[in-house]
């Protein structure tokens, strides 16, 4: 029984080493077919947990935290992270991920007790369980549909309420400085709108509403993916090339880490 067992695994590993090649080396049929992408992800995901695939000398495991902010469960925002973190863990990473509409939280109120206290203290809620894994990740994965040409409100109102990692000079208007700078930090930014051109979906504004705050806060933008043209729950699947973007991305943004 024992012996039946091993030799099943190794069949199987070597099934799925020959099914990872075929489609690895076969972009054109993954576009036409975009059933079979999913299934060559599948398996390279398999042989990286079986050791099989292995992830090169420069790709160090580092944090990563992917922040969603759909409020559509398994929406195209959703299946945009999975792809990320496909890509993120083959390049050797440890990713999380934070699906903001999970949280109870509020938007900023603009106490301005931070200011002194170097934390939020004016509103006890959820924030307080993503603020650690948000400071302990060194790189960051930005992930929002596109309401009303910008970012949805319950990314908005995280990004409002990481204003604590700010320290101000006493004198109003002034200087300003954050606690995140000059770590490394890196983030990716992507937008998911279901308008086809660029003016009409509203991606630049929802991209600049993402990357100014986290440029502000010390972050290195190191990609950006505006997805256009993309509306029913879970079509993005039928855009292969923006999947594997995504991945190629995830992949990148360990390496460069
Ligand atoms: C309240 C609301 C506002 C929206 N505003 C826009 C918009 O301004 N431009 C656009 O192209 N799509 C807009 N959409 C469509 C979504 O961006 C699109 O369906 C997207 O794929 C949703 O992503 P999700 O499945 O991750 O939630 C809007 C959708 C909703 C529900």
């Amino acid at each position: 029984m024992f012996k039946y067992e091993n030799r099943s695994s190794s069949f199987t590993i070597i099934l799925q080493q020959v099914v990872c090649f075929r489609f690895k080396t076969s972009e054109k049929l993954t576009r036409r077919y975009p059933r079979f992408y999913h299934l060559r992800v599948s398996n390279q995901v398999k042989l990286m947990k079986q050791g099989v695939l292995k992830v090169t000398e420069k790709q160090k495991p580092s944090a990563v935290l992917c922040v969603g902010g759909s409020p559509r469960a398994g929406g195209n925002s959703d299946i945009l992270i999975q792809h990320f973190l496909t890509g993120i863990r083959l390049g050797g990473s440890v990713a999380e991920t934070v699906q903001l509409r999970d949280y109870n939280f509020q938007s900023c109120t603009g106490c301005e007790q931070c200011r002194k206290d170097k934390t939020c203290t004016g509103l006890s809620d959820d924030m307080g369980l993503i603020y650690p894994k948000f400071e302990s990740a060194k790189s960051l994965v930005l992930v929002s549909p596109v309401h009303n040409y910008n970012i949805t409100a319950i990314m908005k109102a995280f990004i409002d309420r990481l204003y604590c990692y700010y320290d101000f000079a006493a004198k109003r208007p002034g200087e300003w400085s954050t606690r995140l700078q000059g770590q490394g930090r890196k983030a990716v930014i992507a937008v998911v709108a279901e308008q086809k051109t660029f003016k009409d979906s509203g991606v630049d504004p929802a991209l600049q509403a993402l990357r100014l705050p986290f440029e502000a806060l010390g972050y290195e933008i190191v990609a950006e993916l505006p997805v256009t043209g993309v509306f029913h729950k879970g079509r993005i699947r039928n855009y292969p090339e923006i999947l594997e973007k995504a991945r190629q991305i995830g992949i990148e943004l360990t390496s460069s880490v």
